[in-house]
């Protein structure tokens, strides 16, 4: 969920439609907001259905100096007008949006509202009603505040406004991100620095247990005991510039032209032209100590991590494993003795990955986190990061956030070979192998016709899809095939190409459609087999393949690259086929339903 609070001399309406516009990435199913002033009555406003669909609700008249906004993600209670934040108490008087889950809502409430009549069925009605019943037994609203925080467990990132002072905003912060904005008269509070960079590129990032009273001529910043704690002010090195669509349709297509580019970024960042790799000494000595490196990652990044295994197993000789951050939090296998974690996330916020990061540096081990965003929760908290350099990433399904992943995972790999005096490391001419993938997946960009043509011939009217492949081009069908399903819904799987045999098979009917990554020589011949079984099967079959191994008849055909970093532009027609399929079926490409971009509940 994403949410915003503003409080100065300005109307505010439109600073928080604008606000929550930004962070719809953050979830989209409802949405809401609460603006007060000296001078005009309360007002709320709030619907189930996209920012579009509040802003159609919007009259002039709802303006005020004050106000909190929120885009929700479903997690207790369905999309519903009631169920959208913001959710109020029972006297009216007390406005509240939520990002995270409570966990104890349901006991609490048990305990202090059995009276109380509740609109909702979220746990952040709970919380507000808590407040507005403890004011009802005579607290004054700020220790109302300080006492229901005390009595919650879980996440959350909250900002509350009372309807009968219009002079000050309450925000906590636990686990979810939230930063406050500052500005000239003004204070904004947001999940996401992108939602307030109109207004202010001062930031304040909260830490977890923070607690803030915002007047618009000054902040207090307590924990929540109420001492008093001093935190750093930053500013956002984002511009307006890079979140905006400019004459793309969808950003999703816009971010899947970008990926040259930021293979070229990622050369400059990282690999300088005499040859070196620009990463941190301290790092590489403590990847060197490790005896295994654990990747921990969700959707997306996870498939990236999966790539990224290979690469630092061949190049840096270092035993390497992918792990489901939701699995790993909390079933950890058996650990080496000397363990490190590499945290992949492109938001850097992701709540099944930071649980993991919690309670790995709780052990003592070292975390190296890499992410597309600076100052995120994962890259704060991490003793090492390395920034991923996609630029910011809008659509919820991840493209160039995935290819730079790879990249820069081959980047450390290359130095941590090069650190151990490898010599397969020595010759990874990284530096040019990036310019080449550039150049590969500029070509496919450009000739993204032909990819539209194909969807039109083999994905219209399906359910079921599959992508097989065998060594490196497995990781690459999971990611292919969540692409696929995520914005065009049809139910795609990606499968090991050996392993459809077995069981999977079963599901090929007439028209099915069946497609194969061909990148590896040992097994292209193998794969071209099983993509025949499925053929005899009444599959339509389509063929990605590598150049040198590609024939007359095969379908699209992927520039050489070095075989580890395959995926690097076999990942393009797989995104594009994605992105038409969607298109085809006039469905929301960046915005698909259900899902989020920043998934901040575990
Ligand atoms: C969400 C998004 C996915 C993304 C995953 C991990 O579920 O919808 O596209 O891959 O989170 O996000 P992260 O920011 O940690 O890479």
């Amino acid at each position: 969920c994403g949410i915003v609070g503003v409080i100065g001399a300005k109307p505010v309406t439109n600073i928080l439609i604008n606000g929550l516009e930004k962070l719809e990435y953050r979830g989209y199913d409802s949405a809401g907001i609460f603006v007060n002033s000296t001078h005009t009555p309360a007002q709320m406003v709030k619907t189930v259905g996209k920012i579009a669909a509040l802003k159609a609700k919007l009259t002039p008249a709802v303006d005020g100096t004050v106000g909190i906004g929120h885009t929700r993600w479903a997690t207790n209670g369905a999309p519903s007008d009631d169920n959208a934040h913001p959710q109020f108490s029972a006297d009216d008087r007390f406005y509240l949006v939520h990002n995270g889950v409570i966990t104890n809502a349901q006991a609490l409430k048990d305990e202090y509202l059995r009276d109380v009549h509740f609109s909702s069925q979220t746990d952040t009605e709970v919380v507000v009603q808590l407040v507005a019943k403890f004011v009802q037994d005579g607290a004054t609203p700020t220790a109302a505040f300080y006492r229901t925080l005390g009595l919650l467990q879980g996440s959350y990132a909250f900002v509350l406004a009372d309807a009968d002072d219009p002079e000050t905003l309450y925000v906590a912060k636990n686990k979810s991100p939230l930063l406050v904005g500052v500005g000239d008269g003004a204070y904004y509070v947001a999940s996401d620095a992108m939602a307030m960079l109109n207004e202010t590129k001062q930031f304040i990032a909260l830490q977890d247990g923070d607690v803030v009273i915002l007047h618009r001529d000054r902040i207090t910043i307590t924990d929540l005991d109420g001492d008093f704690v001093e935190r750093p002010t930053f500013t956002a090195k984002l511009d307006a510039a890079d979140i905006s669509k400019g004459t793309y349709p969808y950003y999703m297509l816009k971010e899947i032209d970008e990926q040259p580019a930021v293979m070229r970024r990622v050369v400059d960042a990282y690999l300088p032209a005499d040859g070196s790799v620009a990463v941190n000494q301290s790092l590489l000595q403590a990847l060197d100590q490790a005896d295994k490196l654990y990747i921990v990652a969700a959707g997306t990044s996870y498939h990236a991590g999966l790539v990224g295994a290979r690469i630092f197993e061949e190049m840096a000789g270092l035993p390497a494993e992918a792990y489901l951050a939701s699995e790993f939090g909390y079933h950890m296998p058996l650990l080496a003795k000397h363990p490190l974690f590499l945290l992949l996330s492109q938001s850097g916020e992701t709540a099944d990955s930071r649980e993991v990061l919690v309670n790995v540096k709780k052990q003592g081990y070292p975390v190296l986190t890499m992410t597309n965003t600076a100052g995120s929760t994962l890259s704060r908290e991490a003793d090492y990061t390395m920034l991923l350099h996609a630029g910011p990433e809008i659509a919820v399904a991840s493209t160039k956030a995935y290819t730079a992943q790879i990249a820069v995972q081959a980047v450390l790999a290359k130095a941590l070979g090069v650190f151990r005096k490898r010599e397969v490391a020595k010759d990874f001419d990284l530096r040019h192998d990036l310019s080449i993938a550039a150049a590969g997946m500029q070509t496919l960009v450009d000739e993204k016709e032909q990819v539209k043509n194909l969807v039109a011939q083999y994905i219209p009217n399906q359910q079921h899809a599959f992508y097989i492949g065998r060594g490196e081009d497995y990781p690459l069908s999971l990611e292919a095939a969540l692409k696929l399903k995520e914005v065009s819904y049809v139910h795609t799987e990606g499968f090991a190409a050996g392993e459809l045999k077995h069981g999977t098979i079963a599901l090929i009917e007439e028209d099915t459609p069946v497609m194969a990554f061909i990148t590896d020589d040992v097994t292209a011949a193998h794969t071209r087999s099983n993509l025949q079984e499925t053929e005899a099967r009444g599959a339509h079959t389509m063929t990605i393949v590598s150049e040198h191994l590609a024939q007359p008849t095969d379908n699209i055909v992927l520039p050489d690259i070095n075989p580890l970093l395959s995926a690097l532009v076999g990942i393009i027609p797989a995104q594009l086929i994605a992105y038409y399929a969607a298109l085809g079926k006039k469905l929301d490409v960046d915005k698909p339903r259900n899902l989020a971009k920043s998934v901040t509940v575990e």
